[in-house]
């Protein structure tokens, strides 16, 4: 799968592609990553990305030149791919929307910087924007460094473990149940004994009841959404009962 990233500060980006996993998966050409700095399709001598707001106001508007020439004239040579703006006011980023991303051969992320970009990148440019949660950064390349290591982490070989991904928190629905490992005693707090029973029926079956439990305490509102089978409705209504 190829990434392109269209940003005013490209260099944000390498240190966590190179220092990841992500980028073990690059080298064996399971990923690309291509960051295209805006700045180098400006074409006036202070290489101007950015200009102040018609109508007034504070703070500065991302031109639509540069950012139209850099997506254009990387993403002509490309099949269609979709181009997404990172903001606020985007849908939320979820496990599903990673999952459906992670199906395509390329994606362009796009970040905004300032206090905003020009309405017609929106508007004639991007084909789909998305926000990382309910909260205001300073530009999109967080939320799109978030993007990539969700996304990539789904793809076939990106994680050392192949089912590494499946029983993730949210890929199945539940969050996930909780983890052990060696000692088996630590400053008196054992390890449920289940785990170390060797019965790798009751532990799966353990393993469902606690991302059950977990969802139950933590996020009700996925487990309204999770299709369980009926023993796990009953479960539940017990488990509610009892509490
Ligand atoms: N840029 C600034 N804040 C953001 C957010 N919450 N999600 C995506 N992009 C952003």
């Amino acid at each position: 799968m190829r990434f392109d990233v269209f940003t005013l500060l490209p260099d944000t980006f390498s240190p966590y592609l190179q220092a990841s996993i992500l980028q073990k998966a690059a080298e064996r050409g399971l990923l690309e990553f291509h960051v295209h700095n805006i700045r180098d399709y400006t074409h006036d001598r202070h290489h101007t990305t950015d200009d102040t707001p018609y109508g007034g106001g504070g703070g500065m508007v991302m031109k639509p030149e540069p950012v139209f020439e850099a997506v254009e004239s990387v993403l002509s040579t490309q099949p269609a791919c979709p181009v997404i703006l990172m903001t606020p006011q985007g849908r939320v980023f979820n496990q599903k929307i990673a999952l459906d991303l992670a199906t395509l051969p390329q994606v362009a992320l796009l970040c905004g910087r300032y206090e905003g970009i020009d309405e017609r990148i929106r508007e004639h440019l991007v084909t789909d924007e998305i926000s990382i949660g309910d909260y205001v950064l300073t530009g999109g390349e967080l939320p799109a460094l978030i993007l990539i290591d969700a996304i990539a982490r789904l793809l076939p070989g990106v994680l050392g473990d192949p089912d590494g991904a499946m029983d993730d928190s949210h890929a199945s629905g539940l969050l996930e149940y909780p983890h052990y490992t060696r000692p088996p005693e630590f400053r008196g707090w054992g390890v449920p004994e289940t785990l170390l029973s060797g019965d790798h029926g009751r532990i799966s079956r353990w393993r469902r009841e606690q991302a059950l439990l977990r969802t139950l305490h933590r996020r009700p509102d996925i487990l309204e959404k999770a299709e369980l089978s009926k023993a796990e409705q009953k479960f539940i209504e017990d488990q509610k009962r009892k509490e």
